[in-house]
């Protein structure tokens, strides 16, 4: 791969590969592993103290010299807490989500930090535009998370997208292989952002009980539940069915968030609870059978990206 295109000059990285902030999941470890590859790895401040994220970004300084960034979503309890301790630290890059672009761009753009922010739709999209972002990321309705209510998927999104804004794109959603990147690339995006593969590699943080069932799910596994609080895609457990009951029934929005209560995806995913958690994982993850390093899951998407776009050279 020799891209070097506006998402590598952006944020200083040789291949615009982006491991999503994710809860639970991306800690120091898995950030660091990603930008010592040359992708850009991202800390998941959603689900830390801001203790916690001040000691993960030390650790992910000492652990790598490459540029990382740190995920912020909107909806954090204490989001000026995060922001000082990201300017203290002198974070490079700041990937915000959930929540409305123009809040905190002005001000990490004070402080030199580069600035993207997730959509899963055009017109949000275009409000990043208005609020001055470096870059987008859209996330089509594939994506393991939280997720968009209207349900777009990727392959409908990035063109969207990309004729809507003239911002550098970052595709997410089902993304993990070279092909699929590539299909993204083809599709007007300059980057991927990618969290399902990731998540189930050596170095997330997520419990190796929740990374072993991941490995067995198929496909259709996977639903958005919870679309009347927040849309988020589950695999299938026992707690899923409480959800997919209480939904089927009309059951409302008070009722769903109670049943939902507080640390249902650390214990999830964090603490390997497959009863009793909340399972938040991607479309995609039928197709990751192993728990492989950082570097393997690199490897392999770079290589495979460059095998690929050999040959789409050679049609043409
Ligand atoms: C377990 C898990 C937790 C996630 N947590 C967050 C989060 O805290 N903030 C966020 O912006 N996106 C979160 N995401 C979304 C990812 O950052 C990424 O955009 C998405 O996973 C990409 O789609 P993919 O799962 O198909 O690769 C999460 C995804 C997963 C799988």
């Amino acid at each position: 791969m020799s891209l070097m295109n506006r998402i590598c000059e952006l944020f200083g990285i040789r291949y615009p590969i982006i491991a999503g902030g994710m809860v639970w999941c991306s800690g120091w470890r898995l950030a660091s592993a990603v930008s010592n590859c040359g992708g850009l790895g991202l800390i998941g401040a959603g689900s830390m103290h801001p203790e916690t994220l001040q000691e993960h970004i030390r650790k992910c300084k000492e652990a790598t010299d490459r540029p990382f960034g740190v995920n912020v979503p909107l909806l954090y309890p204490e989001p000026e807490t995060i922001m000082r301790i990201i300017t203290e630290e002198k974070v490079p890059v700041v990937f915000t989500s959930a929540g409305n672009p123009k809040t905190w761009t002005g001000f990490l753009h004070e402080h030199g930090i580069k600035v993207a922010h997730v959509v899963s739709s055009s017109k949000f999209a275009r409000k990043c535009e208005e609020a001055g972002v470096d870059a987008v990321v859209a996330e089509g309705f594939e994506a393991g998370g939280h997720n968009g209510r209207e349900e777009t998927t990727t392959m409908c999104l990035i063109p969207q997208v990309h004729g809507s804004v003239g911002l550098p794109l970052i595709a997410a959603g089902g993304i993990g292989s070279g092909a699929t990147m590539l299909a993204a690339m083809v599709l007007g995006a300059e980057g991927v952002q990618i969290g399902t593969r990731f998540a189930l590699t050596e170095e997330s943080s997520a419990s190796e009980g929740f990374k072993r069932f991941c490995t067995g799910l198929g496909e259709g596994d996977t639903f958005l539940m919870l679309k009347k609080i927040s849309p988020t895609r589950l695999a299938r457990n026992p707690f899923f069915e409480q959800v997919s009951e209480a939904e089927s029934r009309g059951a409302g929005r008070e009722e769903l968030a109670e049943l939902l209560g507080r640390g249902r995806a650390k214990k999830g995913i964090f603490e390997g609870d497959l009863e009793n958690g909340e399972l938040e994982i991607g479309q995609n993850v039928s197709q990751f059978k192993e728990i492989l390093s950082v570097s393997a899951v690199m490897e392999n998407i770079v290589g495979e990206y460059n095998r690929l776009a050999a040959g789409l050279e050679r049609l043409g």
